[in-house]
């Protein structure tokens, strides 16, 4: 099958894919498809964005980590890998495996406004900082990195992009938003992916046929759970993202892991027949593309959840970074289900 003709599918079916370890013979490939597994590193793995994606390719995920114990439990409980919670601003190159994808989605808030943009002077970036300059000594041949917009405008940038450079990785950037993939959220994310010979990135084939969904397709309209209480509408409603899911283009803005306690900026509220509503965080993995068998450990409360899922990333981007990469012209295998 073209590789363009897998696209539509991909990101809307159940998918899977392979490509090699950097260090392995490429010859024994099917046809144009790399079939050996790689093996990768999901670092700040919360709730496991990338393991998602992963079970769609075959690719291995080998060691994840998270501070985060709640993030933790929801890992293992999806994935049956349990993330060390080793502190990244310190973690050594002896105690990180070998491996071919390094995917890291550290924390945000140093480039955000709402986080001061201390950038690369925030304590919450030196886990990015250490990382860094375990790359020299690591050299995994893939190297994925996701945050957002206003990261791209920041010294911590410069300095990862630089680095990357200076140790021969071809660095790649790209925007990506569910939007593109007819997702009626807005969630804009930039994804580094550098590469190392003999991986590429070639996404001449990715070429989506984007199909608009309604947000009606992704709110349970059974969802008997709280509403907003009238003073607090009465308080905050002019600054809250209200929709009607039924209604004509009705998209949700993006989630934040504040969004259990903030009105404003932080996520969209779902207007229906019994009142005002956050979307559950059910509702908010689907927009997000994980599959419908991602569970909470039942005992987790909502605050958590929704604090977690706020955090996360859009599963179909990062399908599409897997599968814009290359070794020698062989590229990903869509294997049946
Ligand atoms: C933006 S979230 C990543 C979410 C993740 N990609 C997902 O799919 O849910 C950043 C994560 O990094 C973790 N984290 C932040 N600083 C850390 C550190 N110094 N060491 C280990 N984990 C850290 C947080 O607990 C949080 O889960």
């Amino acid at each position: 099958m073209h590789r363009s003709q897998q696209c539509h599918q991909r990101y809307h079916d159940k998918i899977s894919t392979a490509t090699s370890s950097s260090n392995q013979q490429y010859g024994d490939t099917i046809g144009s498809m790399i079939t050996a597994p790689i093996r990768a590193i999901e670092f700040f793995s919360g709730i496991g964005a990338f393991s998602s994606a992963c079970k769609r390719f075959n690719v291995e995920i080998i060691a994840a980590y998270d501070q985060g114990q709640d993030a933790n439990r929801v890992y293992e409980l999806n994935s049956g890998l349990a993330p060390s919670s080793r502190n990244l601003d310190t973690i050594g190159a002896a105690e990180i495996p070998d491996a071919d994808i390094w995917w890291l989605s550290p924390p945000c808030t140093p480039y955000t406004v709402r986080g001061l943009q201390h950038d690369d002077d925030d304590n919450r970036a030196l886990s990015l900082k250490n990382l860094i300059q375990l790359l020299s000594d690591k050299l995994p041949p893939v190297v994925f990195v996701e945050n957002v917009i206003a990261f791209e405008r920041s010294r911590m940038f410069s300095h990862l992009t630089e680095h990357l450079r200076k140790l021969d990785y071809k660095v790649t950037l790209e925007k990506l938003c569910p939007t593109d993939f007819g997702v009626p959220m807005k969630r804009p994310r930039i994804f580094i992916t550098a590469t190392r010979e003999p991986f590429t990135v070639n996404r001449s084939q990715l070429n989506i046929e984007i199909q608009p969904m309604s947000l009606a397709a992704f709110v349970n309209s059974s969802n008997t759970g709280p509403r907003l209480p009238d003073a607090v509408l009465s308080k905050h409603g002019e600054g809250m993202h209200i929709v009607k899911p039924t209604q004509e283009g009705a998209y949700a803005i993006c989630f934040t892991s504040g969004y259990a306690k903030t009105f404003r900026a932080s996520g969209s509220f779902i207007e229906e027949e019994l009142g005002v509503r956050r979307f559950s965080p059910d509702e908010i993995l689907s927009l997000l593309g994980f599959p419908s068998e991602f569970q909470f450990p039942i005992d987790m409360d909502m605050e958590a959840r929704w604090r977690l899922v706020g955090n996360s990333v859009d599963v179909r981007s990062i399908c599409r970074l897997i599968h814009s990469v290359e070794a020698n012209g062989k590229w990903v295998e869509l294997l049946p289900e």
